[in-house]
């Protein structure tokens, strides 16, 4: 699956990732409180591509009030799933007692889950890190807390809340989650330093996870869905071609502008942009037109310098 990535897995990015091979995507993280207000930014977020058949729709809360308040507006929008953010670091979230500052509080994700699952069947699954810190490691607690309220899903981002995106994650506790939750049902997700098809492939395999979140792997390499698949089912995969990478950022500029309009695309597509031309020959000077670029046309004639 493509994971929840803010600023970034918009329904444009979701688009292009569902067309190369993601089997699901996880929205931007939403508000519950926002959603509750019935805030237009906020429930922006939750907008579909057209015939994006499934979407797990993430919410950050601090507590299960305003995810209760949120419950009417969320159902509207029929999520596929209903993933709670337990790993988000940002101070100004984790301020409020949301995202990772709910590992500091396992029977607050039970009463969070509880509330949703008091008013839907909707499948609720929660995304949470190894813990807060390393000298305070939680993640089995805490699952089993998410577990017994009712979770169907997991995804465990195996690093710390101090650790932020930095430092190795430590794919080991993949293992241990999945023996714990062994022959439970319970649908089990890797996230974490997975840039590659061979790391989705140990995940699943040796770690026994039923399925990874590409993450920053994926951003401007959305053929990393393709590679593992390939991977996965004939042993072998191959890398994109350079036109194909710059076709495929050319398409995904063209949704943007397609969704948001010319000038929030321009502005958005940038840091796209500059990750699918990573490493191509004489992508640096492309960078430079492409930072100072505000239109379609400036945006495709830098990307074309390059084929
Ligand atoms: C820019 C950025 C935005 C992110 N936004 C979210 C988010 O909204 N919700 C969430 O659960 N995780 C979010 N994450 C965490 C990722 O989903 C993922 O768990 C993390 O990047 C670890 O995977 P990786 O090391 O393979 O990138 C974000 C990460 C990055 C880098």
């Amino acid at each position: 699956m493509l994971a929840p990535l803010a600023g970034y897995t918009d329904k444009a990015f979701r688009q292009i990732a569902r067309s190369l091979g993601a089997d699901g995507a996880v929205s931007e993280m939403v508000s519950a409180e926002g959603l509750a207000r019935g805030g237009e930014k906020t429930e922006a977020l939750l907008e579909r591509f057209p015939g994006e058949d499934r979407l797990v729709v993430q919410l950050f809360a601090p507590s299960d009030d305003p995810v209760r308040r949120a419950m009417d507006r969320l159902l509207e929008y029929a999520p596929t799933a209903i993933d709670i953010n337990c790993g988000c670091p940002v101070p100004k979230v984790v301020k409020t007692g949301a995202g990772s500052a709910l590992m500091q509080d396992p029977p607050m994700i039970g009463r969070i889950v509880r509330a949703i699952k008091e008013r839907t069947d909707i499948p609720v699954s929660v995304k949470f890190r190894l813990g807060w810190d390393s000298s305070s490691i939680n993640y089995i607690e805490f699952a089993d807390a998410a577990v017994e309220a009712g979770a169907e899903m997991l995804t465990l981002h195996a690093r710390t809340r101090a650790q932020g995106y930095s430092g190795t994650a430590d794919k080991k506790a993949f293992r241990k989650l999945s023996r714990h939750f062994s022959g439970s049902g319970v649908l089990l997700f890797a996230s974490g330093d997975m840039f590659t098809p061979q790391d989705a492939m140990q995940a699943m395999g040796e770690y026994g996870m039923d399925g990874v979140m590409f993450a920053r792997g994926a951003i401007g390499n959305p053929f990393i869905f393709r590679e593992a698949k390939d991977l996965r089912d004939t042993g072998s995969y191959s890398l994109p071609s350079t036109a194909e990478r710059i076709d495929t950022a050319m398409h995904h500029l063209d949704l943007m502008i397609e969704y948001f309009g010319e000038g929030i695309a321009c502005r958005e597509m940038r840091k796209h942009l500059m990750a699918y031309i990573k490493g191509i020959p004489g992508s640096s000077r492309a960078k430079n037109a492409i930072g100072s670029a505000t239109t379609r046309q400036e945006m495709k004639q830098a990307l074309n310098t390059l084929r």
